[in-house]
């Protein structure tokens, strides 16, 4: 890094192999944390930089991105991007890029690992052990629900619903699926059914949730779509929590009308609503969907790409504004 180097923020701190790169070819404005900055020195950061990193725990609004005058690039470090204020970056003329692609395998794979932990109730048969109670097998001792064969209900079926929908055919499922977009331009394998939203949750028995959070989507599962699942059901979800109405969730596994749910992601991140860990039929992860070295690295490679396109003028391969 030389003094003519271009600046550059970054809201957190980056796996190794990122940071190593970010220090060779750029000047820090901050040093970055393990935790999430406070609002004034996000501020800070993004006034004094050419370029960003941020994370989806940064929330960006248009005021802050009109105070950012020399920033051109906000570079998001996750494919989704609703941690940003698009329209005001538009009106700034800011580029804003996410990182998709890189992050689809591991958060696929995570979804599985949920979606097995909870419909095998794998959390409480690690407490069971760890309590040091468990007097030996019994035939009638944690008994879960069978997955294999069972009908999967995917809602969003862009990169990582058809990540999903492909390790399905290891468990012999029915594949349903619901878009409110045209899925990647791509022809899905005729396998996987189109249903409309409550024919969905009507008959799958597995739900999993891979939509990005829009206002379309907000709450797009609460009560009423609730009570259209089976009793015997699970909810899935590794998008984003207010596509879920957490509330109204709670209540549903309360009253027994939905047999479980596997949660990665919550609505008031990482406020966890104070009903949710009583609940021994939840299982609930700390938003680790992407969380593998691997993924983690290519998306700061990816955040990198991108910025150094915008600083090179030329254009970004992930622009999504
Ligand atoms: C994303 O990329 O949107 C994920 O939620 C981060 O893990």
């Amino acid at each position: 890094m030389s003094d003519t180097s271009p600046t550059l923020y970054i809201s957190r701190l980056l796996p190794d192999p990122v940071m190593a790169i970010v220090r060779e070819r750029f000047q820090l404005v901050q040093e970055p944390l393990d935790a999430l900055p406070t609002p004034t020195l996000l501020r800070e950061g993004l006034c004094q930089a050419d370029a960003a990193i941020v994370t989806l725990g940064d929330h960006i609004d248009a005021e802050t991105i009109h105070a950012a005058t020399r920033l051109k690039i906000l570079a998001n470090y996750a494919v989704g991007y609703n941690n940003i204020d698009l329209a005001g970056a538009r009106q700034c003329g800011l580029i804003v890029t996410n990182t998709p692609d890189v992050l689809t395998d591991a958060t696929a794979d995570l979804t599985w690992a949920l979606l097995l932990a909870t419909a095998r109730r794998v959390v409480e048969g690690d407490c069971l052990m760890r309590s040091e109670h468990w007097t030996g097998w019994s035939p009638t001792q944690l008994l879960g629900s069978e997955v294999t064969g069972k009908t999967l209900g995917i809602i969003g079926m862009g990169r990582i619903g058809q990540a999903v929908a492909h390790r399905a055919a290891g468990f012999r499922m029915p594949v349903f699926y619901h878009t409110c977009q045209e899925p990647d331009g791509s022809s899905l394998p005729s396998e996987w059914k189109c249903r409309p939203l409550q024919a969905l949750l009507e008959e799958a028995d597995i739900v999993t949730i891979h939509a990005p959070l829009t206002p379309g989507t907000y709450h797009l599962i609460g009560a009423r779509e609730l009570r259209w699942m089976r009793p015997t059901a699970f909810l899935i979800n590794t998008a984003r929590g207010p596509i879920v109405d957490e509330a109204s969730l709670v209540d549903a596994l309360k009253r027994g009308i939905i047999a479980g749910a596997g949660l990665d992601v919550y609505e008031e991140e990482p406020t966890l609503h104070p009903e949710l860990a009583q609940l021994k039929q939840v299982v609930l992860l700390p938003h680790l969907g992407s969380a593998t070295l691997h993924a983690r690295t290519q998306m700061g490679l990816v955040c990198l790409k991108n910025i150094e396109a915008v600083l090179g003028g030329r254009s970004a391969p992930n622009q999504v504004t």
